[in-house]
């Protein structure tokens, strides 16, 4: 029989922002596909994590560490329970990350000149340095065992800059609208933190690539889809299925000559 180059089976592979809309998605089609995920994530909710996740807790192939990736105390101890229950991870997806949301207070989503220090400071904390702590806890420690793969979560807005166009339907309401700062430079500092890593670990056998997305339908208001789809060239926001397949790509044979690089998939956003 050929064998399966995209076989995850078994492997050991920490999500990120377990909890959250893509990171469900990540944790339960990995769990499909025989691998054992260790959700990290500052926020779980017991319930939750049974209602997401409880027939892959039966069977063992899911834990949930409350973890927040600002620490480094506590991305140690959430490693440590994972090296305990099965062993050194194998995988790691940063996928963990906060953005203004679109309803913030009007500081954070208002005009360049006015977009304050510490929103700066609070996303660059979470989005950069976490996943930085991450890369060297979890990271440092695959690259002992001599294997891995790391996948950085990225953003469209991380490779291009927003579209400001996409909100004069809220400007022109009187809202002081503006896509904020930080978060584009925050995804944008991932880039090089792959390429960075990918030289530094490719000896130890540990790849480390970017995974980039495009917007994803989670019930935005419809003046918002139908501006935002007028760029997509697929004409539509992502289903939150459609990167699973990408991330089992990445954290398989199927992508070992692939390191340092930008995986995009964006509808098509970034090709016009
Ligand atoms: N959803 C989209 O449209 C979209 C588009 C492009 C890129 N992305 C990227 O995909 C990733 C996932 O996005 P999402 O929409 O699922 O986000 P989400 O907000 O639904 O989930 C993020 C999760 O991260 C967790 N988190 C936040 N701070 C943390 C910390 N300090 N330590 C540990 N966990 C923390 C949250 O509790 C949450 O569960 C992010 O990196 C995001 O930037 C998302």
């Amino acid at each position: 029989m050929q064998k399966n180059i995209f076989d995850v089976h078994d492997k050991v592979i920490i999500v990120t922002g377990g909890m959250g809309q893509l990171g469900r998605q990540f944790t339960r089609s990995l769990c499909e596909a025989g691998a054992k995920v260790a959700v990290f994530d500052v926020k779980i909710e017991k319930q939750l994590f049974e209602h997401y996740f409880g027939t892959y807790v039966q069977s063992d192939r899911v834990m949930d560490q409350v973890v927040d990736i600002t620490r480094r105390s506590s991305i140690e101890a959430g490693l440590r329970q994972v090296i305990q229950r099965w062993g050194v991870p194998s995988g790691l997806i940063n996928n963990a990350a906060i953005d203004a949301p679109p309803d913030a207070p009007v500081e954070e989503n208002g005009p360049f000149e006015m977009y304050p220090e510490q929103s700066f400071d609070r996303i660059m904390e979470v989005n950069v340095k976490g996943i930085v702590l991450c890369c060297q806890v979890i990271g440092g420690q695959m690259a002992k065992e001599g294997r891995g793969s790391i996948i950085n979560i990225c953003s469209i807005y991380g490779i291009v800059s927003p579209d400001q166009r996409i909100y004069e339907y809220r400007r022109k309401t009187g809202m002081l609208f503006y896509k904020p700062v930080a978060y584009s430079v925050s995804k944008s500092a991932l880039l090089n933190l792959s390429r960075y890593l990918a030289t530094y670990w490719a000896e130890k056998n540990i790849r480390v690539n970017t995974l980039t997305f495009a917007g994803v339908f989670n019930n935005q208001d419809k003046e918002f889809l139908k501006e935002y789809c007028t760029h997509v060239p697929l004409g539509r926001m992502a289903r939150e299925d459609e990167y699973n397949g990408a991330i089992q790509f990445l954290l398989s044979d199927a992508s070992s000559y692939m390191t340092g690089s930008n995986l995009v998939i964006d509808g098509g956003w970034t090709a016009w």
